[in-house]
């Protein structure tokens, strides 16, 4: 049983634990309550192999700090989420990658495994972040693109699918 430590980072409102609670519980959160720090379990099989998935979903609106950092340290791969309808959200996912590649020890590795996520691809009609625009960030930082729907139960599953490969790979 391979155990991995996932992190979950993006602006406030974005989905994190909405993507992260349809993952582990099949639940959607229609009501907005914002997270202080949560920590999710999750026994899965994947390509006939099991794995203990342990997900840190964090709070959008709070500031990296020394805590933050040693979950970084720890964990073996990294889910960065914005949402369609923000484009302020989409900027600021850029303060999270580098803080994760400094901390993370990539000069030979080059980047850890990262899925990088657009969610809510069900609000088509309030679209402001071109699906392009996520694609061509995602081959900046050699990372995985998806378009999610936590609500509809898009793409979901692929996110950690997508990642636990990544890190067997690595
Ligand atoms: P913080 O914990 O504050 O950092 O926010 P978060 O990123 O965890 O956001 P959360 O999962 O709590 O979702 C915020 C709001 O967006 C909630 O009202 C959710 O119901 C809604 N939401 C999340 N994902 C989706 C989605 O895919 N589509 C739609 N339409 N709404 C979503
Ligand atoms: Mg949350």
């Amino acid at each position: 049983l391979s155990e991995y430590k996932l992190c979950v980072f993006g602006s406030g409102g974005v989905g994190k634990s909405c993507l992260t609670m349809q993952f582990v519980q099949r639940i959607f959160m229609p009501r907005y309550d914002p997270t202080i720090e949560d920590v999710y379990k999750k026994t899965v099989e994947i390509d006939g192999q099991q794995y203990s998935l342990e997900i840190l979903d964090t709070a959008g609106t709070e500031e990296f700090s020394a805590m933050r950092d040693l979950y970084v340290k720890n964990s073996h791969g990294f889910i960065l989420v914005y949402s369609i309808t923000s484009q302020a959200t989409f900027n600021d996912l850029t303060d999270f990658y580098e803080r994760i590649i400094r901390i993370k020890d990539t000069e030979i590795n080059g980047t850890p495994p990262m899925v990088l996520v657009a969610n809510k691809s069900d609000l088509e009609d309030e679209r402001a972040v071109g699906r392009q625009a996520g694609q061509e960030l995602a081959r900046r930082w050699k990372c995985t693109f998806l378009e999610t729907s936590a609500k509809n139960l898009l793409n979901v599953n692929e996110i950690f699918f997508d990642l636990v490969r990544q890190i067997n790979r690595a």
